[in-house]
Order: C-alpha cells, then sequence, then structure tokens
C-alpha cells in the first residue's frame, strides 16, 4: 500500500472544473516532484490535500495510510501527518512565530492524544533548525511573517516543518523568489528532514531546486492531471523541451 493515494480525483472551484481526474501515488519516505505550466492546478491539488474549504470533490478519493483524508477537517489533517508550505505563505500579525510553532505542535499532538512538548525539548529544537536556516533570534519574536521577505518566508515555512515534524510534506514552489544561497540552505533544511518515516511532494517550476533536492520521482501535472511520470532526468528534458505536447495532449 502506498503511503498517499490520490484516485481520479475530480476537483471543482466555484463551479470551475480544475482537477480532472488525477491519479497520483507517492510511496512512504519517497520525495516527488511536481512540475507543470501555470494554471495546471499544482496549487490546487496542495490546498485539497490539506483541505482548505471552497473546493469541491465530485469524484474521486484521497487515501492517506489507506484511510479516506476527504471528510476530515484541516486540523484532524494536519494531525494525521499532513503539512502544506504555501506557495505564498500568510502573515498573522500579533502571534510571535515562537508562539505560533508551540501552539501549533501542541494542538496536533493534543489531537493525536499526546502530551504537550516540554519546554527544553522546544526550544532545543527550534534553536537548532532556526540555525541551520539562518532565521534569527530576533525574528522568532516578530509576528508570523510580518514584514519578512519572500525568501525569509520561505525558510519560516520549512522551520514549521521541522517543528511539526509530518509524514505528508507538500511544498508549493518553496523555491520561488530565493537567491541561489538561500536556496541551497532552504535545500539543506528540506534534505535534512528526509526520512524513510516522511514522503514529501515538492512542487516546482525549475529544475534547478531539483539539483539540491534531488527527487525519486517527477510527475508532470497539465490541464488538472498527471500526464507524465518518470526520473528525476525527466525535470532536465521538460526544461529543455518545455510543456507544448503535454498542453496540445492533456485537452
Ligand atoms: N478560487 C478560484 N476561483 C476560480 N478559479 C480558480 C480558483 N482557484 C484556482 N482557480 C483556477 O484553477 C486553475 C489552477 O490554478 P492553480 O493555482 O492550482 O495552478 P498552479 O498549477 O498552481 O499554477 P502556478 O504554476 O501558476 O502556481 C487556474 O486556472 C486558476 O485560475
Ligand atoms: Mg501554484
Amino acid at each position: 500500500m502506498s503511503f498517499l493515494e490520490i484516485k481520479n480525483l475530480h476537483v471543482e472551484v466555484e463551479d470551475k472544473k480544475i482537477l480532472k481526474g488525477l491519479t497520483l501515488t507517492v510511496e512512504k519516505g519517497q520525495v516527488a516532484a511536481i512540475m507543470g505550466p501555470n494554471g495546471s492546478g499544482k496549487s490546487t491539488l496542495a490546498y485539497v490535500l490539506a483541505g482548505k474549504p471552497g473546493y469541491q470533490i465530485t469524484e474521486g478519493d484521497i487515501l492517506l495510510n489507506g484511510e479516506s483524508i476527504l471528510e476530515m477537517a484541516p486540523d484532524e489533517r494536519a494531525a494525521k501527518g499532513v503539512f502544506l508550505a504555501f506557495q505564498y505563505p500568510v502573515e498573522v500579525p500579533g502571534v510571535a512565530t515562537m508562539t505560533f510553532l508551540r501552539t501549533s505542535l501542541n494542538a496536533q499532538r493534543k489531537t493525536r492524544g499526546e502530551g504537550e512538548v516540554s519546554t527544553p525539548e522546544f526550544m532545543k529544537l527550534v534553536r537548532e533548525t532556526s540555525a541551520h536556516l539562518g532565521i534569527s533570534a530576533d525574528m522568532l519574536k516578530r509576528g508570523v511573517n510580518v514584514g519578512f521577505s519572500g525568501g525569509e518566508k520561505k525558510r519560516q515555512e520549512i522551520l514549521q516543518m521541522a517543528v511539526l515534524q509530518p509524514r505528508l510534506a507538500v511544498l508549493d514552489e518553496t523555491d520561488s523568489g530565493l537567491d541561489i544561497d538561500a536556496l541551497k540552505v532552504v535545500a539543506d533544511g528540506v534534505n535534512r528532514l528526509r526520512s524513510p518515516e516522511r514522503s514529501m511532494i515538492v512542487i516546482t517550476h525549475y529544475q534547478r531546486l531539483l539539483n539540491y533536492i534531488v527527487p525519486d520521482v517527477v510527475h508532470v501535472m497539465a490541464k488538472g492531471k498527471v500526464v507524465r511520470t518518470g526520473g528525476k532526468e525527466l525535470a532536465l528534458e521538460l526544461e529543455a523541451k518545455g510543456y507544448a505536447e503535454y498542453v496540445g495532449e492533456a485537452a
């Protein structure tokens, strides 16, 4: 059994069909890259996995560890280990990053019937991970993402992932807007979280990211479904040839 099984998924937003029969499996421990043209439905897939409201699933199913998650609220999914790093991270004024991280972690633990994380354990994890990611103590005291640069927000997403230790992490264009050094820092942060117990879906437009986060498999999405699957060399092919053949073919 695959850890994530998406079967013939059809999704509409405001009566507009966006995902049209998407089938995708991700194995336990696998890092799967998803590439595809603008508007092909990549972010929609990420939101549907996380359980964002407003998406109607008209057909198909999503199984996590053999269990359908379609009826689960976003917080239940999070407690089951689903994590989404946003393409456009949101600012949360008035909530310090530290408080946010700790509250999120404890909420998830509570839903799982676990006790709260101890202060020393939590502080150690945040300090170590922040140091690796180049996030200063000052930034941890500021409101979540408030006034952070694009690249700083992306680092915060990886910090959240490191604290929450998800079973399925979905990273939506975590590389967009990163300079070369930040790209390496973020990729290194992701690589440190690779584990046989953690599956990752890395959505990206650029082959460059996949030099640093080497995927086990690459899927191409076009017009609301997966149209091709291959090894990491597929990303190079796409870089060279573009999406013309898929955009025509998947119509
Ligand atoms: N709330 C909405 N209302 C109407 N259309 C929507 C809505 N959300 C998404 N769409 C449409 O669904 C399609 C897929 O959008 P999505 O954001 O999933 O694409 P994407 O593959 O992530 O693109 P990009 O590479 O540009 O990030 C687009 O045509 C978009 O306009
Ligand atoms: Mg997108």
